[in-house]
């Protein structure tokens, strides 16, 4: 555990043992935020198979978290990148994306699938959309979504 600079009371771990997150309280945060598809057993062997992650805390209390997949070298995608709410607006949800990316400075390509409405939160930190993007789309509300009209 590391204490956040920008807030001392919060703090944060990089690749914690992810048998000590309580996954069911992970998921309320996922509904919490209207992500409801996923499923606590589901989430934590993702996480698992993920080559970074990042939790930050107050107290006990997980506040944040994100994570990266990847191959360890050439190609990464930031996923899951979630504030609960109670705590959005104080710097969290950049301080995961910059944590994260710091890990990946040699990396060949990093990339991510925003959600909609979040196009501002990643142009803030110097994002750039990506023109050659391509996405198989996994069902309707994906193809509205995500996707340009043909
Ligand atoms: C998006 C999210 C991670 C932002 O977390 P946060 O801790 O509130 O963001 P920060 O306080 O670090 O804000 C960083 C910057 O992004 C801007 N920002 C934050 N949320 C934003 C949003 N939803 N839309 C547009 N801009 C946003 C802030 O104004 C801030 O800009 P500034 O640096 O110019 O002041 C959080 O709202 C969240 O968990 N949302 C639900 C899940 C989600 O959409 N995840 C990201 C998409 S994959």
């Amino acid at each position: 555990m590391n204490n956040l600079t920008e807030n001392p009371a919060y703090t944060y771990t990089i690749n914690p043992d992810l048998n000590s997150i309580d996954w069911d309280y992970v998921i309320s945060l996922f509904y919490k935020i209207e992500w409801k598809h996923r499923k606590a057993e589901e989430i934590a062997l993702a996480f698992k198979n993920s080559t970074t992650t990042i939790f930050v805390f107050e107290g006990d209390k997980i506040i944040a978290f994100g994570r990266v997949v990847g191959d360890g070298r050439y190609y990464a995608m930031l996923a899951d990148i979630v504030v609960d709410p109670d705590f959005q607006g104080q710097g969290l949800g950049k301080y995961l994306v910059t944590t994260l990316n710091s890990q990946l400075v040699d990396y060949h390509f990093v990339n991510l699938s925003a959600a909609p409405g979040a196009d501002r939160f990643y142009k803030s930190m110097g994002w750039k959309k990506q023109t050659t993007a391509f996405i198989w789309p996994q069902g309707p509300k994906q193809l509205r979504q995500h996707c340009e009209k043909d």
